[in-house]
């Protein structure tokens, strides 16, 4: 039996603990999909207040310091991490081990990981998250003795100074450790002002174009992909769009010229959380065999939102209120929903233009469009147990959750074909269907004509319960586990180690 491959993952969010959308669902999944391949993965992130008190850490001084036993651990101090003091606690996430960063300076304020409460952006959080790739270097680079890794991972540009620490300015001694920076969403870049970089601790060198430095600014997605050992997207059709402009967002040309370094691997879904069989936030569980129980479900959700029943289906939106999101264009496809007989109820947080636009909607189709805005977990799940089909018209997706969750749900989804909805839904052509194999819809160009023509597809097949059942129970039957994700997450990491051999 071989040592298992010792891995840091790096993010700025993690179920259970934070969560501001896909990336927190995955960080928190992955240490469980690659352990039973031999992969030994802590995670590393920031203490920001909600972390620090559900772990129960205690403040700089209190009785828990240093004590072993349940509770966390102080592991580790910097008296400057980027100007700012900082603790290190070791916890656990489920069962896998958990570092905190706990730099009250950066992260001990009110509001959201990255904006305040008002939804600005933290001005310095140039500032916070070089702090956690500084962290992340130092710890990989070997800060806290015993504590060694082997492959440190980064995911998304918070993270993402992480790979750069190691290449420009490694802790002194430390051994080379290869680094995986995942993109999750290249739309965001962490691109700051080009006077941080004198207070980011590099070294000039560091100031290049294949190094920090991005249209005359601090590029920090840029600086981890250039640095990185090897670059991940969370699909296979994605990794292949941003090689584009239309995907690229900028980093197009320096994709390709990483092409060969570049992997698309598909995000897994945890099934233990969103199984309808023993989803306890659900009125009435079921499984691929007793869909006639998802009636209960679906009565329980027109009351939530307020709905009056009808023949027709029930969709439902779970989404950042984005123009990513194709939520201008769901707007404009409400009436031509609502002319069909479908109905509409969507949860989702975000832009306030679309939620004014949305309110719009609804205040001309009352019982048929009922809204939800803000956050809410529980209600995320029984909308997947109660709708009959999931909207996701999103102009951009590298992976996409919610659409895995209609499938494990038989809540059939109508997606854009892009990213990782293309790579996850099989549209239900005359082909697709006579073989039994079509999960949902898929439609080209986030524009009202497409969006209507696929609500029009869908209403038709919905009228139609074989072919509706088959859709449904092909969906429940596909593997979005992290079963084979894992497994090649661990290959990744694998062929790293081999690499440095
Ligand atoms: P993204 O990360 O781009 O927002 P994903 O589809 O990968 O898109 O992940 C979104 C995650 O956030 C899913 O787990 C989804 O259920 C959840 N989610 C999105 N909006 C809300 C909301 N308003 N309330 C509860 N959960 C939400
Ligand atoms: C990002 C993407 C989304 C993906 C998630 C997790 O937020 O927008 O498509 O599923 O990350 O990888």
């Amino acid at each position: 039996m071989t040592a298992a491959i010792r891995v840091l993952s790096l993010a700025s969010e993690a179920v259970p603990l934070v969560k501001t959308g896909g990336l927190a669902d995955v960080a928190g999944a992955l240490p469980a999909a690659v352990a039973p391949h031999g992969i030994a993965m802590t995670t590393l992130i920031p203490g920001y207040p909600a972390v620090i008190a559900a772990l129960g850490i205690e403040a700089a001084g209190g009785r828990r310091r240093g004590r072993s036993g349940g509770g966390p651990r102080l592991l580790h101090q910097w008296d400057d991490l980027l100007g700012e003091g900082a603790r290190l606690h070791a916890a656990s996430l489920g069962a896998h081990p958990l570092l905190v960063l706990d730099a009250p300076g950066f992260f001990a304020r009110d509001g959201g990981p990255y904006a305040d409460p008002q939804g600005r952006d933290w001005a310095d959080n140039w500032h916070r998250f070089a702090a956690l790739g500084r962290a992340g270097a130092d710890l990989a680079g070997g800060a806290v003795p015993g504590l060694g890794f082997d492959v440190l991972h980064a995911h998304d540009w918070q993270a993402a100074m992480a790979p750069a620490y190691l290449r420009f300015a490694p802790p002194a001694g430390a051994p080379h450790v290869p680094t995986v920076m995942t993109i999750h969403n290249i739309a965001f870049q962490g691109w700051f002002a080009r006077e941080n970089f004198a207070r980011l601790g590099l070294p000039r060198a560091a100031w290049a174009f294949d190094g920090v430095e991005y249209h005359g600014g601090v590029g920090m997605l840029k600086a981890g992909l250039q640095a990185a050992s090897l670059i991940t997207t969370v699909s296979p059709t994605y990794a292949e769009e941003i090689r584009r402009p239309e995907f690229g967002m900028g980093l197009e040309g320096l994709i390709v010229s990483r092409g060969a370094r570049l992997r698309g691997i598909v995000n897994g879904i945890d099934t233990a959380a969103w199984n309808p069989a023993t989803d306890p936030a659900l009125v009435a569980p079921y499984t691929a065999r007793s869909l006639a129980r998802r009636a209960a479900n679906k009565r329980a959700l027109e009351a939530d939102f307020a709905l009056e029943p009808g023949d027709g289906p029930l969709f439902v939106v779970v989404s950042r209120l984005t123009t990513q999101k194709g939520m201008d264009v769901l707007c404009e496809g409400l009436d031509h929903l609502v002319g069909l007989g479908g109905r509409l109820a969507l949860l989702g947080a975000g832009d306030a233009a679309i939620e004014g636009e949305l309110r719009k909607g609804a205040a001309r189709h009352p019982r048929r469009v009922g809204l939800h805005f803000g956050y809410d977990e529980a209600l995320a799940h029984r909308m997947q147990a109660g709708g009959d089909a999931i909207l996701v018209p999103s102009r951009f997706e590298p992976c996409g959750l919610t659409q895995l969750y209609g499938l494990a749900y038989g809540c059939v989804p109508v997606v854009a074909r892009t990213g990782g909805l293309a790579d996850t839904v099989i549209d239900a052509n005359l082909a697709a269907l006579s073989a039994g194999v079509a999960t949902g819809i898929q439609f080209d160009h986030v524009d009202y004509p497409h969006l209507a023509q696929a609500i029009t597809r869908a209403i038709a097949l919905y009228h139609q319960p074989g072919a509706w059942r088959s859709l449904q129970r092909a969906g429940m039957r596909a593997d979005f586990s992290w079963r084979r994700s894992g497994a090649a997450y661990a290959a990744l990491y694998r062929e790293l180690k081999a690499e440095q051999a």
